[in-house]
C-alpha cells in the first residue's frame, strides 16, 4: 500500500500505560471531504474533536503482524471544524501484550518491547478543489493517558482524575510500511448490550453479578461518585459448587477492571482490551460493594459485524438452548480471528478448532470477509516447505523451535477455504488459497515416515477424546491413524478444489488412490468410535455400511455414549444418519445426561464447553488449567442441525446453495424442527412438524431450484413455497 506518513511513537517508555497522542490542526478553508487512514501497534482509539471517528473498536484487529498490518480508512468529514485536534488513544493490544503465558520469558520480552507507535495520514479536500495531508511526523504530541495500564489478558486500570503533567514531542522511527494492508476482515463492533439479571452475596459474601449470559466484550459501569473513589471488578465463567465466584480458569490472564472514579455521575467501559464473562465481583465500589447493583452494570457483546444468516427452532428447549449457546460461541470467538475461546491467557486463532466449526460458522452468520481475511494470514504464517503452525496469527511457533505440523489443526489450511467456497462460492477467494491448500498437502509427504500415509510425527490427536487415557488430553484413537485419514481428506479436497479452478491434479488423484490403498492395508479394523467415524467421513473404509454399524454398535455398548474429542465429534451424527442409524443419531443429540451435548445445559451452560464435563455431575470442575466454557469448537453440531435433521444441504458441485437439495430427517422424539438460511441466493427454510393424526407435514421454501427428498422420492421443483404430507 502507498504510504508517506511516518511511525511515531513516544519519546519515554509507556510500559502498559496507553499513551495519547494528539494533533492539532486547522481547516482553513470550507472542506469538502476528509479521510483518515490510520493504523498502530496495539488497538487504538481515535477522535476528532472529542468525537470517535468510528464504531470500530479493537482496530487495527489481530494479523501476522510481522506480514501484514491492517490500515483503517474512515471518512472523518462531519467531524472536521476550523480548530481541530486529533487524538489516538493506543494499548498494548494483541501487538504488544504478553501473549501466551506458558511460553518463556524471551518470547514474551521481545512482544513488549516492540515500540508503542501509529501510522496517520488525514487527506482534507477543500470546496475549492485543494488538498492538505496531516501526516504523522513530530509536530504530533504524546503524552500518558487515564489509561494507566492496557494489556489485553490483564485488562485495564483507568484513571478519571489523571491529568497528564507532560506533553512532549513525538519521535519518529522506522516502522513497518511495506507490510501495510487495507482493512480486510469485517470491522470489530459492539453488537448488543446485555443487561444483568441478578445480584447476589456468595457463600463466602462477596458481592456477584450475573449477566445471565456468557459474552466476549466491555463492561460499562455507570455510578455517580466522587473523584478518587475506585471501582474495582473480577470476571468470571461460572460459579463453583458452593456457588461462590470462580475464575482460576483464567489462568494467568488478570483481567483487571480498576476506575478511578471523577467527580459526578459517569459512565466508564474499557475500549482497549475484552473480557470474556458471565459474571462479574464487585471488589470495591464508592460507598460499599452493596450499593453496586443490576444497573449499575451492563455487558457489552463485541464481534466480528457480520450479519445473522441461520436460524434453528425446535419444539425441544433444551436444543434450542443449545443452539443459543451455539450462537453465543460463534460471537464470543469471532472477534476479528477464530479464536478457541475469549476468557484464559490463549484466545488464539487455533487451528483445528477453526476448521471443525466452520460449516457451522457460515450458516449462522456470513463469515465470508471474517475467513477470507483470517486465511491470507493462514498463507503468509505458512513457512516454505509448507509447515502451519496450530495457531493462525502463529505467535506459537518460534524460531529453531519447531516441530512437525498437527493433523487437523494444520488441515485448516485446506478444509477452510474449501469450506467457505461450499458456503458462498467465492471462486476467487479458493484461487488465491489454492496454492497454500496444495503446499500442505505437499508438505505432509516431506514428513512422514511411510510413503502415502502420515506417520511419525507428533499431533494433537482426538484432543480431549473421552476414551483418553487416565492423565492425558488425547483421546484413544491411535494418531497415525487420524494423520492418515486427514492426509486422504485434504488431498480429496485439493482435486475438488483443483478441478473448480481448472487445474490440473491428476498426481493429487494418484495420490489419493496410494493413500486409500496404504489406508486400507494398514488401518483393517477400527478400535475406537473416532477411528470408524473417520473411516467413514472421509471415505476410506473399504465397506463404510459396516463400518458406520460398527460405530452404531460401540456408540450403544457404551450406552449411547460419545467418546468422541475435537476431532471425531464434528462428524459421528453425519455418519449415523448417513448409513440408516439417524434414531441414534437424535438419541445422541437429545442425550441430557453426561456426555452430551445437552448435559452442559443442566448445568446452566449458556455457551458451549471445551469439555463434556467442564462441570462435573457432582458440581466440581474437570481441571482448573484447561476449563474454558465459551469454547466453540463442539457446536459444529448446528450443520447437522441445518443439513441433516432439517435437510438444507447444497447440491454437491452447485456451491453457494445455486441448487439446493432439501432432505429433512423428522423424528419422533421432536415435535417440530425448523430451520432457516439466508444464503447468497435467497432465503431456505424447511420446517417438519407432527401430524395429529399420524405423519409429518414438510413446509419448504426455496429461492432456487431445488432437489426436495423425502420418504426415497426425489421432487425437483423450482423456486417457491411446498407444502409435503407423508404418513
Ligand atoms: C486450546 C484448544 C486447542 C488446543 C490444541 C488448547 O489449549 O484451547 O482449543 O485446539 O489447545 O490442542
Amino acid at each position: 500500500m502507498n504510504w508517506n506518513a511516518k511511525w511515531i511513537k513516544p519519546s519515554w517508555e509507556p510500559e502498559s500505560k496507553a499513551p495519547l497522542f494528539a494533533k492539532h490542526f486547522e481547516a482553513k478553508k470550507p472542506v469538502t471531504s476528509a479521510v483518515l487512514r490510520l493504523t498502530g501497534m496495539g488497538v487504538y482509539e481515535a477522535a476528532i474533536n472529542g468525537v470517535r471517528v468510528s464504531e470500530d473498536v479493537l482496530a487495527p484487529g489481530w494479523t501476522t503482524y510481522p506480514k501484514r498490518l491492517q490500515v483503517q480508512s474512515y471518512d472523518v468529514t462531519d467531524l472536521v471544524a476550523h480548530d481541530n485536534e486529533l487524538t489516538v488513544l493506543l494499548g498494548r493490544g494483541w501487538y504488544r501484550s504478553h501473549l501466551m503465558c506458558w511460553k518463556d520469558g524471551t518470547i514474551q520480552t521481545e512482544l513488549v518491547k516492540k515500540p508503542a507507535g501509529i501510522t496517520a495520514e488525514l487527506v482534507i479536500t477543500y470546496a475549492d478543489g485543494t488538498t492538505e495531508t496531516i501526516i504523522t511526523d513530530e509536530s504530533w504530541t504524546v503524552s500518558e493517558s487515564q489509561v494507566r495500564f492496557s494489556e489485553l489478558y490483564d485488562g485495564e486500570v483507568y484513571d478519571a482524575t489523571f491529568v497528564p503533567q507532560e506533553i512532549s514531542t513525538a519521535v519518529c522511527f522506522d516502522g513497518p510500511t511495506d507490510t501495510l494492508i487495507p482493512q480486510e476482515g469485517d470491522p470489530v463492533r459492539e453488537q448488543e448490550r446485555i443487561y444483568a439479571v441478578r445480584v447476589f452475596t456468595t457463600p463466602k459474601g462477596e458481592r456477584v453479578i450475573d449477566f445471565g449470559q456468557e459474552l466476549t466484550g466491555f463492561l460499562e459501569v455507570n455510578l455517580d461518585a466522587k473523584a478518587g473513589e475506585v471501582v474495582d471488578v473480577s470476571f468470571a465463567e461460572v460459579l463453583d459448587k458452593e456457588g461462590n465466584f470462580y475464575n482460576e480458569n483464567y489462568r494467568e490472564a488478570k483481567c483487571l477492571y480498576h476506575y478511578i472514579c471523577r467527580d459526578g455521575q459517569q459512565t466508564y467501559k474499557t475500549r482497549l482490551t475484552f473480557y470474556g464473562f458471565r459474571y462479574i465481583r464487585v471488589n470495591e465500589f464508592p460507598g460499599g460493594v452493596e450499593k453496586a447493583d443490576e444497573s449499575s452494570f451492563t455487558g457489552i457483546a463485541v464481534h466480528s459485524d457480520m450479519k445473522r444468516t441461520g436460524y434453528i427452532r425446535t419444539s425441544d428447549p433444551m436444543l434450542n438452548q443449545l443452539f443459543s449457546n451455539i450462537i453465543w460461541g460463534q460471537k464470543s470467538n469471532f472477534v476479528d480471528v477464530p479464536t478457541d475461546c475469549p476468557q484464559r491467557d490463549e484466545r488464539f486463532g487455533w487451528m483445528g478448532d477453526a476448521q471443525v466449526f466452520t460449516r457451522t460458522a457460515c450458516l449462522n452468520y456470513d463469515a465470508e470477509r471474517f475467513f477470507a481475511k483470517w486465511l491470507n494470514d493462514v498463507a503468509a504464517d505458512q513457512h516454505e516447505d509448507g509447515y502451519v503452525g496450530a495457531v493462525v496469527p502463529d505467535v506459537l511457533t518460534h524460531v529453531n523451535e519447531r516441530g512437525t505440523a498437527s493433523a487437523a489443526w494444520g488441515d485448516a489450511a485446506v478444509i477452510v477455504p474449501w469450506e467457505v467456497y461450499r458456503a458462498y462460492g467465492n471462486v476467487a477467494l479458493l484461487r488465491r488459497q489454492f496454492p497454500s491448500m496444495r503446499r500442505w498437502v505437499d508438505y505432509i509427504g516431506t514428513i512422514t515416515t511411510t510413503p502415502d500415509l502420515w506417520t511419525g510425527c507428533w499431533h494433537y490427536a482426538d484432543w480431549l477424546g473421552l476414551d483418553a487415557p487416565s492423565g492425558s488430553y488425547k483421546g484413544s484413537s491411535r494418531e497415525d491413524f487420524i494423520a492418515s485419514s486427514f492426509y486422504a481428506y485434504s488431498t480429496e479436497l485439493v482435486i475438488r478444489a483443483g478441478k473448480v479452478l481448472g487445474e490440473d491434479v491428476s498426481a493429487y488423484e494418484q495420490l489419493h488412490g496410494r493413500i486409500v490403498t496404504a489406508f486400507r492395508k494398514a488401518y483393517p479394523e477400527y478400535m475406537t468410535q473416532t477411528e470408524c467415524i473417520l473411516a467413514v467421513h472421509f471415505h476410506l473404509a473399504e465397506d463404510c455400511q459396516k463400518a458406520a454399524d460398527q460405530l452404531a454398535r460401540i456408540v450403544r455398548e457404551a450406552g449411547v455414549q460419545l467418546k468422541t474429542g475435537f476431532v471425531g465429534t464434528p462428524y459421528i451424527l453425519h455418519v449415523l444418519s448417513d448409513y440408516g442409524h439417524t434414531e441414534l443419531a437424535y438419541e445422541l443429540l437429545l442425550r441430557r445426561e453426561y456426555p452430551s451435548w445437552l448435559y452442559p445445559i443442566t448445568k446452566g451452560a449458556t455457551t458451549i464447553w471445551e469439555h463434556w464435563d467442564g462441570i462435573m455431575q457432582d458440581g466440581g470442575f474437570w481441571s482448573r488449567d484447561m476449563n474454558s466454557f465459551n469454547h466453540y469448537a463442539y457446536g459444529s453440531v448446528a450443520d447437522w442441525m441445518y443439513g441433516v435433521a432439517a435437510g438444507i444441504q447444497v447440491c454437491e458441485d452447485e456451491p453457494a446453495y445455486e441448487k439446493v437439495c432439501i432432505e429433512p430427517h423428522p423424528s419422533e422424539k421432536l415435535d417440530w424442527f425448523e430451520a432457516s438460511v439466508e444464503t447468497r441466493h435467497g432465503l431456505v427454510s424447511s420446517r417438519w412438524s407432527k401430524v395429529h393424526t399420524g405423519g409429518w407435514r414438510y413446509d419448504i421454501a426455496t429461492p432456487v431450484q431445488a432437489e426436495i427428498r423425502l420418504g426415497g422420492k426425489v421432487h425437483k421443483v423450482p423456486t417457491g413455497s411446498y407444502v409435503f404430507h407423508q404418513e
